[in-house]
């Protein structure tokens, strides 16, 4: 069973939540993702007192850097992306154990050098640490780096120490399901399930761990949470930005490996879940995966149930943006998805004839993440349908993932006044407002709950199996067609006609969040 005092779901980042003496290092450490969210998520960690005291963070790449410059490296990320600023009194701490080893992702002696590094570190802290390895390299060299973290030992369980080494394993955990299941072997031969951390920050974020206290510690939502009163349930990941400097990997992800798969994938599963026995990550990642096989098979082909397109130039902020084919980094003649819309069944007794709708893209009209489960329309009895005067709308339960976190319920409302209108109104719960704004960061809470051993928030191998299972025979079918069925979206715009058509069918249409 979960600890009840240190569970995420039932409370924040408690400082009663110790973290035992650990070495971090991570693996990729003078790169984007290292800077931008894992030196300032460690920094917040310091200033909220909960690292554990003995913390140690060791940088690991190819390049070359001496310990001071590291330091001066992390020490500017915090400063440019931390959401607190840097305290010199903090950060000092932190900076007094940092250190950097130079070496190849799958050199046995650079492997070596490390691992004669922490026994230093050891040797003169005088006790053992665990050893959390937080791999935020390109994706072709997470097997090297596992391997060579069994070969060189440093993989194994301490002498005495209660505590296991860990991996933190960041995304796209594969390409397509064959990839994934080898790069699950390949950890497996290595580590325990239990001490494997696969990342999907979406499960980090405020909003997402709060669907599960919605969803189960208020009485009012589960006996309506079924297909006897929940027409559809429409999830949408919408950026604004387009692929930046990332042009080099998104050319070979797209937006169904990139978002769909993992992302939305994880937002369906928390809202579409039965009730798990218990708050423990094993009991909740178990009704993850079984609701994720419940998914039936996607229809694919020129009237499948999915939808692909590539953003156009367009206006983004009332600015004009280029479309993708120009974006550095991408080929000219370039198929790869910058939008992605599906239509998803799941075959269960809760959900079956329910349709989950996902869509996901860049360059869209707003940064907007949200759920929205839409019940069904009210009896036509009293109010509906006799005149203009009574214009009901269905009931919609939305959260709010970013921006603007919170929740809200569409209601029908009488207008006042002698005359019976009616008219929907929103109900409205803002995170803001009720919390104030400056919460963790999902990295935060991520890099933490390595720390402490809770795997809630990662995913398992099988789950990371059973989405790509679902989605490789997309990829399949897009690879072999090429381009055709590729529409076009301006940026700025909410997605193509094509996505439309995904929905169209059921008489449903996209929701403006
Ligand atoms: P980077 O491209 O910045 O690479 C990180 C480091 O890995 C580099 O600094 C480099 O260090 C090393 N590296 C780069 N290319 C190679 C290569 N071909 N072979 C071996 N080593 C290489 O990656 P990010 O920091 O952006 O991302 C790291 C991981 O996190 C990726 O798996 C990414 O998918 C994931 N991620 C990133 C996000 C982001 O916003 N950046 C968001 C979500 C996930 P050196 O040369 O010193 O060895
Ligand atoms: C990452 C994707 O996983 O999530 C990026 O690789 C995307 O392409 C990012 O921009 C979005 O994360 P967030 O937290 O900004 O919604």
């Amino acid at each position: 069973m979960a600890d009840p005092q240190r569970h995420p779901f039932l409370h924040g980042l408690s400082k009663h939540r110790g973290a035992p003496p650990t070495v971090v290092v991570i693996f990729g450490a003078s790169g984007d993702l290292t800077a931008r969210k894992l030196i300032p998520a460690v920094y917040n960690l310091a200033v909220d007192n909960l690292l554990p005291a003995d913390f140690f963070l060791v940088g690991f790449g190819r390049k070359p850097i001496p310990d001071d410059e590291f330091r001066t490296l992390a020490a500017d990320a915090v400063k440019e992306f931390s959401r607190r600023e840097l305290k010199a009194e903090v950060w000092d701490r932190v900076a007094a154990h940092t250190t950097y080893v130079a070496g190849g992702y799958d050199e046995k002696p650079a492997f070596d050098r490390l691992a004669a590094h922490i026994d230093e570190i050891e040797r003169k802290l005088g006790r053992e640490m665990q050893r959390l390895f937080y791999i935020s390299t390109p994706p072709s060299v997470f097997a090297p780096i596992v391997v060579k973290l069994g070969e060189s030992g440093l993989a194994a369980r301490h002498r005495g120490l209660p505590h296991h080494s860990k991996v933190v394993i960041e995304k796209p955990f594969g390409k397509d399901l064959t990839s994934a299941r080898e790069l699950n072997a390949t950890i497996r031969s290595v580590f325990e399930e239990h001490q494997v951390y696969r990342i999907d920050h979406y499960l980090g974020k405020e909003t997402v761990q709060d669907l599960l206290v919605q969803r189960f510690a208020n009485a009012i939502f589960e006996p309506l949470w079924n297909r006897n009163f929940i027409d559809s349930v429409q999830i949408t990941v919408a950026e604004d930005v387009g692929v930046g400097s990332r042009g080099g990997y998104y050319e070979q992800s797209g937006a169904l490996r990139d978002m769909i798969q993992n992302h939305t994938m994880q937002l369906l599963a928390l809202t579409a879940m039965e009730p798990p026995g218990s708050l423990d990550a094993e009991a909740i990642r178990d009704e993850k995966v079984k609701v994720l096989k419940a998914i039936q098979p996607l229809t694919i082909g020129p009237a499948g149930e999915v939808a692909r397109a590539q953003y156009s130039a367009g206006m983004i902020g009332g600015k004009p943006v280029p479309g993708y084919r120009e974006e550095e980094g991408i080929a000219p003649q370039s198929n790869t998805e910058t939008f992605a819309a599906l239509r998803l069944c799941i075959n269960n007794w809760r959900w079956q004839g329910v349709p989950f709708y996902l869509r996901s893209g860049k360059r869209m009209a707003r940064r907007v993440s949200e759920i929205a489960i839409n019940f069904r329309r009210p009896p036509g009895t009293l109010f509906a349908g006799e005149t203009a005067r009574f214009d009901l709308a269905a009931n919609t339960l939305s959260f709010q993932i970013q921006p603007d976190e919170g929740l809200s319920l569409i209601l029908n409302t009488k207008v006042p006044g002698l005359e019976t209108r009616t008219q929907p109104v929103k109900m409205s719960f803002r995170y803001a407002t009720t919390f104030g704004s400056n919460t963790a960061e999902a990295y935060e809470r991520l890099v933490l709950d390595a720390m402490i051993g809770d795997g809630t928030l990662f995913i398992r191998g099988d789950e990371a199996e059973a989405s790509w299972k679902l989605y490789t025979p997309v990829l399949d079918y897009w690879r072999s067609v090429g381009r055709p069925g590729m529409d076009a979206y301006a940026a700025g715009s909410w997605g193509p006609p094509n996505a439309d058509a995904v929905l169209a069918r059921s008489a449903h249409a996209w929701r403006q969040p």
